[in-house]
């Protein structure tokens, strides 16, 4: 069974969520980490999590393990218009990937689009991700092509 915590700037979710952060860098680029310096980083960037009804962090138990979360922001409208929540990160662990963990992540994210009277959830994936593809369109996502920009600041 998945168990879900959303959580705030606190001691013991922000150790479980540096132990997701490392898996995942980890998965995605193999080098090594530094396992103090992450969870250091972590407790830096988590002061927006202080601020209510902004941005939310989910993460995801399984048999009392940290198997996955999702990082939630609302983006404001200038206007009368209903904003959407913009997932920015969602990762499962590889030990427990296709045990519906996503799915219950995805779900809490619409869950909460719903109660704070949103018009929805947006994301971005990249095209070569099959995996997730397959699972946002599971979880009722429509995905459409659309141009990406970005612009970096100088380093
Ligand atoms: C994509 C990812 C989040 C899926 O997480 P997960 O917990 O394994 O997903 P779930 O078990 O909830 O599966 C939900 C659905 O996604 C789809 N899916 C998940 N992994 C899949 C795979 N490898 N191949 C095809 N479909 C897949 C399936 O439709 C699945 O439903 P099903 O098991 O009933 O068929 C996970 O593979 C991951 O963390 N990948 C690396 C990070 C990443 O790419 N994040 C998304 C960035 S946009």
């Amino acid at each position: 069974m998945v168990v879900l915590r959303v959580t705030k700037k606190d001691e013991e979710r922000i150790k479980d969520l540096a132990a997701l952060l490392q898996s995942q860098a980890i998965d995605e680029k193999p080098v090594e980490m530094n396992a103090e310096g992450e969870l250091d980083a972590c407790r830096q960037n988590l002061d927006i999590l202080d601020q209510d009804n902004t941005t939310w962090i989910a993460i995801a138990y399984m048999d009392n393990t940290p198997a996955g979360f999702i990082s939630i922001t609302r983006i404001p409208k200038p206007n009368a218009k209903n904003g959407y929540l913009y997932v920015d990160e969602l990762y499962t662990d590889p030990n427990f990937r296709r045990r519906g963990v996503a799915d219950s992540l995805l779900d809490y994210s619409k869950t909460l689009s719903k109660s704070l009277n949103l018009a929805g959830v947006r994301l971005l994936v990249r095209n070569s991700n099959e995996p997730a593809k397959h699972c946002y369109a599971k979880n009722g996502f429509v995905l459409s092509s659309t141009t990406f920009g970005q612009w970096l600041c100088p380093k």
